[in-house]
């Protein structure tokens, strides 16, 4: 990259740590909104990235969830940041996930703050969350270490400027850069079908400029450009370096985490993308041959098979990757999950069809309801239809479904 064409950028920061540290509210806080009252169940279920001001420079944020579910998206957003804000809970101190995340934020060569939280509580205790840490390599620099921690409150207010200063402080010091004036790269934090919109993708931009009328592809969907959407819900007829936001235009749901790129023609990126997608289609080829082969041999070996096939449908990539996830290791020698399909979007008639080709097959919806001629439909065929707004409340229901099989 030319240096002349060289600016700095905003620093990109994402909010880590354990379920109920407070995450979302000290984002809250910062932006002075009230996202976390509105959650279902009051945990964050997917990843949302948002831009602030201190001191007249700009800052982008993206909040990450803390249930164990979410692995994957917490090490995306370790991946595609500058520095890390890990957030403790000064009553809880130190729990399974603050240790997944700052390992994920260790893995990615990643600077992190730390965030004692809930100061305000009078069972706070600050020095035990200071000592916890250090018993994980990450000493605070007024104890000797080399990590900056910041005592904050979300519901007071206390320390938030000290943290904004810290992180300001410290992006300084990464002399963070990027050319404007390049086509944009960027990185897709989330990615959902929207009414109204079709595909939807969130993400931050690397480098360059993004413009409204731009080929773009991501992974192996691609399109141009129809509309920006900043997170304040103005439109924007481009933007720079850091920015998160929501682009409308592409052909299908990306995947989160995947890289945007922009090329010049319309017909570059379609090819590009059917290359993408005959490749990938090659190697799914491959894999499900195998996989079936060891599925045969693991049902010749118990004499008989039992599974569960399940059909998932989420409103987002990343709920569906964690539920995925979550079920995958719901298996035991008896009783497997069988994930026979899987998608971003409501419940459609063609899942349908795909659940009346298994028996027993159940369709999981999560935060997405079947309209009324689904549900019809699937009343026809006797296919059961569960839907979901909470993520625990899906795996508690399968482990029951599960425990059904095998009695
Ligand atoms: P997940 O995204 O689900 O992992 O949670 P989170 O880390 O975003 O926590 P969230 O902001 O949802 O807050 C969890 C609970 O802690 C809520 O009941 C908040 O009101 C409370 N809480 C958050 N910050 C503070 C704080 O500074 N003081 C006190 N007393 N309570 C807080
Ligand atoms: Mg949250
Ligand atoms: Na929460």
């Amino acid at each position: 990259e030319d240096e002349a064409n060289l600016e700095e950028r905003p620093p990109v920061i994402t909010i880590m740590g354990h379920v109920d540290h407070g995450k979302t509210s000290l984002l809250d806080r910062i932006r002075t909104s009230k996202v976390a009252d509105k959650e279902a169940g009051g945990i964050t279920q997917h990843v949302g990235a948002y831009q602030v001001e201190k001191n007249g420079k700009k800052i982008t944020f993206v909040d990450t969830p803390g249930h164990e579910a979410f692995t994957e998206m917490r090490s995306r957003g370790a991946q595609a940041t500058d520095i890390v804000i890990i957030v403790v809970a000064a009553d809880d101190g130190v729990m399974p996930q603050t240790k997944e995340a700052i390992s994920h934020t260790k893995a990615a060569g990643v600077p992190l703050i730390v965030a004692i939280n809930k100061m305000d509580k009078e069972s706070a205790n600050p020095d035990n969350v200071k000592a916890q840490l250090s018993e994980i390599g990450v000493m605070a620099a007024d104890w000797g270490g080399e990590y900056e921690f910041v005592p904050v409150s979300a519901h007071t207010g206390m320390g938030i400027d000290d943290l904004l200063e810290t992180i300001l402080l410290q992006a300084e010091v990464m002399e963070l850069k990027a050319n404007p004036n390049r086509k944009a790269k960027a990185v897709v934090v989330e990615s959902s079908l929207e009414k109204g919109f079709g595909p939807v993708a969130n993400v931050i931009i690397k480098n360059g400029t993004l413009h409204v009328g731009d080929n773009v592809i991501v992974g192996k969907t691609y399109g141009r450009i129809k509309a920006i959407k900043l997170d304040d819900g103005s439109n924007a007829k481009e933007i720079g370096p850091s920015t998160p936001a929501a682009i409308v235009g592409l052909n299908e749901v990306p995947g989160a985490g995947d890289e945007l790129i922009v090329m010049d023609t319309d017909k570059e990126v379609r090819e590009l993308a059917e290359k993408r997608a005959e490749y990938d289609r090659a190697k799914a080829l491959s894999k499900s041959t195998k996989a079936s082969l060891d599925d045969l041999s693991a049902l010749i070996a118990e004499g008989q098979l039992k599974s569960l096939p399940v059909i998932i449908k989420a409103d987002v990539q990343g709920s569906l990757e964690a539920i995925k996830g979550s079920l995958e290791k719901l298996r035991n020698e008896e009783v497997k999950v069988n994930i026979i399909h899987e998608g971003v979007g409501g419940v459609t008639e063609s899942d349908l069809t795909l659940a009346d080709a298994s028996e027993h097959s159940v369709v999981l919806g999560f935060n997405v309801r079947p309209t009324g001629a689904v549900k019809k439909k699937a009343k026809e065929l006797g296919i059961e239809i569960r839907t979901y707004t909470i993520i625990y409340d899906l795996l508690d229901d399968v482990k029951a479904l599960l425990g059904g099989l095998m009695s």
